[in-house]
């Protein structure tokens, strides 16, 4: 009788030492959260998702506010492939504040359609994208969207996830 619970405490301990490098590790790792842009009327941020590696990205010069018919500026994103890139396929979700969600599929390489100059690279490239960003902004914004965005190649590997707030006023 005496002998069952320090087993127990033993098994205990053990299935606590298995399970926190896995959980450590693995499943809940937090990469911090960037900051992209912090303007008085335009906050934003971004945090990876991806298990293997955080992302660089950067917006030069920061919009001043999302008010506005046009915005011109700088793309920068800095990744690792972990996976070549004949393929790419990113898929963005949008929460704008006050419910709803918005989803779309863009194709970003194709073998016979390279849109960007990172298509086909290779496993252990790292890419440093630096590109001009002109958007249209739609007249109806919502003072508050998170984003979650996923980037697949040919394989189905994933090649980048991060989720992104932004803030406008
Ligand atoms: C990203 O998502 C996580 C989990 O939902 C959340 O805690 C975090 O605040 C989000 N970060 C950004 C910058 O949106």
């Amino acid at each position: 009788m005496g002998g069952i619970m320090p087993h127990h405490s033993l098994l205990l301990f053990l299935a606590i030492l298995v399970h926190w490098p896995w959980r450590g590790l693995v499943q809940e790792v937090k990469w911090p959260r960037h900051t992209v842009c912090s303007m008085d009327k335009l906050q934003i941020f971004y945090q990876s998702c991806d298990p293997l590696q955080d992302i660089g990205l950067s917006v030069s010069p920061c919009p001043e506010t999302l008010r506005t018919t046009r915005i011109e500026t700088k793309l920068k994103v800095t990744l690792l492939l972990w996976q070549s890139i004949e393929d790419l396929y990113m898929s963005v979700n949008l929460f704008p504040e006050g419910g709803g969600t918005f989803h779309f599929d863009e194709s970003l390489c194709l073998p016979d359609y390279p849109r960007f100059t990172f298509c086909n690279r290779k496993k252990g490239e790292l890419i440093a994208v630096d590109t001009q960003l002109k958007l249209n902004i739609l007249k109806y914004l919502p003072n508050h969207i998170n984003a979650h965005a996923v980037l697949v190649n040919q394989n189905g590997y994933r090649i980048a996830c991060f989720n992104m707030t932004l803030m406008t006023a």
